[in-house]
């Protein structure tokens, strides 16, 4: 293992730290947002989608790749005065620890509160982001403690955007007898489908949806959550996609965001208190 720090390069015009450990799987992260935009299975082709037309300065969000999410989730609280999504995703965090071994690679980027994010939200707060690259697999940590006096709730997400072949011909297993809140028709409904499949547009909060397997062709990926019990099924559909300054026209088509979140039941921390959540995703076939 060695602990020093590599040197950044720069990925859409902001540091960015590369891990790759000897078995030829690599991730790339940002220092803007800790936001995971690339990620290679040994001898397997690019899993995240990253918008061709995603933006990186501060206080914007990427479009693609594993926003993190924190302490609002969209604009469901529990604090609604936040911006959309939270405040992780636009600032800059700090690279911690890099660690290199023989058949993995580690990289721990820190965020803390500061007068910025006091102005918007006034807790101290102290959050990690770990990721972990071996093999045909992506380990993604989220971290929160609470240095403060005061106690908090929050919400969190790892937002991942898959890259996918086509929206139409894939199938994501592992979401029946979930209970789902449809954020565009409303309500609340139990998943049916053994094979969830798509047609466009979808925006649902999954309960419960800790073990997926997308299914792309013969490609096969787990989705595994820890600790982030929910699952945001997402993709804008044409009509958004159309009205979105950082995405292509036909860019629904190729993604599918599966997103490990705490969202239904938001988390609370209290002084000295601590959390983390996990998504894990493995290549079972290319
Ligand atoms: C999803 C939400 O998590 O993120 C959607 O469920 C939202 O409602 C989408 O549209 C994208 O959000 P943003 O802020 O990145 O455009």
């Amino acid at each position: 293992m060695s602990d020093s720090l590599p040197p950044l390069i720069e990925v859409l015009g902001q540091p960015a730290l590369k891990i790759q450990p000897p078995d030829g799987s690599e991730a790339t992260v940002l220092l803007h947002g800790a936001h995971i935009v690339s990620w290679k299975p040994a001898g397997a082709d690019e899993q995240l989608y990253l918008s061709p037309h995603a933006v990186a300065a501060p206080g914007q969000a990427v479009r693609g790749g594993v926003p993190v999410i924190f302490p609002q989730f969209e604009q469901r609280g529990p604090d609604v005065s936040l911006p959309r999504h939270g405040l992780a995703r636009t600032r800059t965090w700090k690279l911690d620890e890099v660690r290199q071994g023989r058949d993995h690679a580690q990289a721990t980027l820190v965020l803390n509160d500061d007068d910025s994010t006091r102005a918007w939200w006034p807790h101290a707060f102290h959050l990690e982001l770990t990721v972990s690259v071996s093999r045909e697999r992506l380990d993604v940590e989220l971290h929160a403690h609470n240095p403060g006096p005061s106690t908090w709730p929050f919400s969190a997400a790892l937002h991942t955007y898959l890259a996918v072949s086509d929206l139409t011909t894939v199938r994501l297993q592992g979401l029946d007898g979930c209970r789902f809140i449809d954020n565009l028709l409303g309500g609340e409904t139990i998943e049916d489908h053994p094979e969830k499949r798509f047609h466009g547009e979808i925006d649902r909060i999954y309960a419960q949806a800790t073990n997926l397997l997308l299914r792309d062709g013969p490609r096969r990926l787990a989705i595994e959550s820890d600790n982030l019990p929910d699952a945001v099924i997402w993709n804008p559909g044409p009509d958004k996609c159309a009205d979105m300054k950082d995405m292509p026209v036909d860019g629904w088509q190729t993604m599918l965001c599966v997103e490990a979140a705490r969202v239904l039941e938001p988390a609370t921390l209290g002084p000295d208190e601590s959390w983390t959540g996990r998504q894990t995703l493995i290549l079972l076939s290319a």
